[in-house]
């Protein structure tokens, strides 16, 4: 049996879901948000630690402006709605990316969100916005050195994003897409992979215990050989 602490997904699919249904993108990423509250639940059930979920990428700032704009005010409506379900849950609220890029009253939210939730001492629910594996590396480097000469591995990883947090257990990605998206580098070096053709909004607790248990059972060798 594996440990699962961390878990990671990359939450793809909205736009095709609501498509499919002849509906505008944007009702694809209200019932996605849906989702992040149920997913989230049943996480912290499963007795996961941390669930790191990618909502906005580095990327995602090339679609239309009029997405852009619905996608940030589903966020600070996501920061003012769901932290009474956290805190209930005994769920933490964390954010990774670079927040520099989003106006100061989305920033200060996003503060009272984290302080709504910061006695809680179970799962931690983090959500990756404006967040890009390779620029969270640079952001890390460039402060890195500013304190060390020589930068090794535990150093880089006090200065990224997910200081603190343990490595990804588990990946998965819905939507049906074969790729990271730049999601997580470095902390996905020995994640175990899931990609599932689900388009998020459908994604299931179910179909997550399926992915769970089908984890469990998979031999983590890290380098090392079988049986060691
Ligand atoms: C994922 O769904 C959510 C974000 C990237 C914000 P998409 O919006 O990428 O949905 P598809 O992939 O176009 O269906
Ligand atoms: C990845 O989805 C980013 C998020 C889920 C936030 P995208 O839809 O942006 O990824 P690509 O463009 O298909 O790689
Ligand atoms: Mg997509």
């Amino acid at each position: 049996m594996n440990d699962l602490v961390h878990l990671a997904i990359i939450m793809d699919g909205n736009g095709r879901w609501a498509t499919r249904q002849n509906k505008e993108r944007s009702y694809g990423h209200k019932e996605g948000t849906k989702n992040v509250r149920e997913i989230t639940k049943y996480a912290s059930k499963m007795g996961i630690k941390y669930l790191s979920l990618y909502a906005f990428s580095t990327e995602n700032w090339n679609r239309p402006k009029a997405e852009v704009a619905i996608l940030m005010k589903l966020l600070s409506k996501f920061l003012k709605t769901e932290m009474v379900m956290l805190s209930e849950n005994n769920i933490k609220f964390d954010v990774i990316g670079d927040m520099s890029k989003f106006s100061t009253s989305l920033q200060n939210e996003i503060a009272n969100a984290k302080e709504m939730t910061k006695h809680c001492t179970g799962m931690t629910q983090v959500i990756a916005i404006n967040y890009g594996g390779q620029d969270e590396i640079i952001r890390a480097i460039n402060k890195a050195t500013q304190k060390h000469e020589k930068i090794t591995k535990e150093i880089l990883e006090e200065f990224l994003d997910t200081a603190g947090m343990p490595p990804v257990d588990v990946l998965i990605r819905t939507g049906g897409d074969y790729r990271l998206s730049n999601f997580l580098l470095w902390q996905s070096a020995y994640a175990e992979l899931f990609f599932t053709k689900t388009l998020w909004p459908e994604f299931s607790s179910g179909e997550l215990e399926a992915i769970v248990s089908e984890y469990m059972s998979t031999e983590r060798r890290f380098g090392g050989v079988v049986g060691n």
